[in-house]
């Protein structure tokens, strides 16, 4: 068995090299352009504590970290679905974990912080993040999923002063559901007993989980927070993200009503102030000792509100922000070197990672409305299925046509001959979660996009395939010259 303690003091030897940032920001390369966005900082007189730079080219992360050299880098990443039982076994899953280690290595990154969530299961792809299945089995892979990738980067990222950077999990946000047998903190608990991650405790997050669960109907959002944090393995937090939340642009809001607002995670929009109402009490738990930074994440946000908005913060918290992470390196004490020493997947069973997959592959076709909700985990969604409803009815759908690339757009001639043809584009959702398929390649969900639409228009309106091919391979070459060149093509607004 993994000893929890001795799991423990192993995290504790890997933050204890991880000096304090402080406030800082959580930003794109491209989305909105971080050279300037620092340049506008400094003409206010902010320079903050450090960035978190989400997953671009290495070219771009090796000249960011060029061109803001005297600037503490961290790295966010994306693409690697530890929440998945079979994700080593994917092709790709080697050459993703390599990738990541080179951009780590490339931005100097203090820590991999990834969402414990994913965009893809079972064969079926999504644009946004889907949170992981709450429960005891699901816990336990996420736990040996991440102990293979911390290995490799022990192995491969290693520094000169025989650190590493520590892998960071990241509580997922929810989009109007959550499925699962036990209590969110208690599945984070069970990780952390198991893997000497640390965590980061996204507060706009934890506000769609009070939303999205049976929670608001119990209890006062204080109340709620309280009980979480009490719950929560709130020592292993090293890191807090506040970023914006809004309605979302498809219909589905509406239906779930004004009282809280349907909120949903939303990086270019505005902070509501609820949530540093909530930081507060995050950053006055006495648990929480652990901590390194708090960043604002602003991807996809105007320049000028995010200097208001940090600007702000930093008024308001950097003093708090200070104390809290001088408690954290106050009460370190000197501990033990032994790491665990045995691996987490050497107790996960053969039967117990099938059936694991088998509860993946439900979870993907009851989302995406294909079976009805049968199973445990289903049993809080099945009672009030309001949230799983607008998620299926409108905010998948809006995903699948619009989000990260408009079709209409995208293929303007091919969606008018489908449309003289009597050729919907709502087929095309359904078409796509028709059944499983083995990935091709590392995950891209424009490009996916492009090979799914082609696949549909070959069959359900073959006169067009000409022309739907054409179009694609214009896509594509724009895609992968802009990527060479610039960046992302698209700028493809993102849930994290
Ligand atoms: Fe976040």
């Amino acid at each position: 068995m993994v000893d929890p303690d001795v799991v423990h003091q192993d995290f504790q030897r890997r933050l204890r090299p991880i000096p304090p940032q402080g406030m800082g920001l959580s930003v794109d390369v491209y989305s909105p352009d971080v050279f300037e966005l620092v340049k506008q900082l400094r003409e206010r007189g902010l320079r903050p504590g450090y960035l978190e730079v989400f997953k671009a080219t290495t070219t771009a992360l090796t000249t960011v970290r060029q061109a803001l050299s005297d600037l503490s880098l961290a790295y966010h990443g994306e693409g690697l679905w530890i929440t998945q039982p079979d994700v080593q076994a994917s092709p790709f899953f080697q050459q993703d974990v390599r990738e990541m280690v080179t951009q780590l290595n490339s931005i100097q990154s203090l820590w991999l912080n990834h969402e414990c969530a994913m965009k893809q299961m079972a064969g079926y792809s999504f644009g946004t993040y889907v949170p992981p299945l709450y429960t005891p089995l699901s816990a336990e892979v996420v736990a040996g999923n991440i102990t293979t990738i911390q290995q490799a980067i022990d192995r491969q990222g290693r520094r000169a002063d025989g650190t590493s950077p520590l892998f960071l999990l990241e509580l997922p946000p929810l989009t109007y559901f959550a499925a699962g047998t036990i209590p969110i903190p208690h599945f984070f608990r069970l990780v952390t007993d198991l893997v000497p991650c640390g965590l980061v405790l996204d507060i706009g997050h934890l506000w769609t989980v009070y939303r999205y669960t049976t929670a608001r109907h119990r209890m006062a959002l204080e109340q709620f927070v309280k009980k979480f944090l009490d719950e929560f393995p709130l020592e292993r937090v090293v890191e807090i993200h506040v970023a914006g939340l809004a309605c979302h642009e498809s219909a589905g809001a509406v239906e779930l009503g004004a009282e809280p607002p349907a909120w949903l995670d939303a990086h270019a929009a505005p902070i509501p102030s609820i949530l540093f109402t909530m930081l507060e009490q995050v950053l006055a738990h006495p648990n929480l000792v652990s901590l390194r930074a708090v960043a604002l994440e602003v991807d996809t946000k105007p320049i000028e509100m995010i200097v208001e908005e940090y600007a702000e913060a930093v008024r308001r918290f950097a003093p708090v922000v200070q104390q809290t992470m001088a408690r954290g390196v106050a009460a370190e004490q000197p501990m033990d070197q032994r790491a665990s020493s045995r691996s987490v997947q050497e107790q996960l069973g053969q039967s117990d990672r099938q059936q694991l997959s088998d509860d993946y592959a439900r979870y993907a076709q009851i989302i995406s409305g294909q079976v009805p909700l049968t199973g445990p985990e289903w049993q809080d969604v099945a009672e009030d299925q309001t949230g799983l409803t607008a998620y299926r009815a409108s905010y998948l759908p809006y995903e699948i046509l619009h989000w990260g690339g408009d079709l209409t757009e995208m293929f303007p001639q091919t969606c008018r001959i489908l449309a003289v043809r009597g050729v919907s584009l709502p087929e095309f959702v359904a078409f796509w979660f028709r059944a499983p398929r083995p990935l091709t390649e590392s995950y891209d969900f424009f490009l996916l996009k492009i090979e799914r639409f082609v696949e549909f228009v070959a069959e359900f309106s073959p006169d067009a395939q000409v022309c739907v091919e054409q179009e694609g391979e214009i896509l594509r070459q724009a895609y992968e010259q802009a990527n060479e060149v610039v960046g992302p093509a698209m700028e493809m607004e993102r849930a994290r």
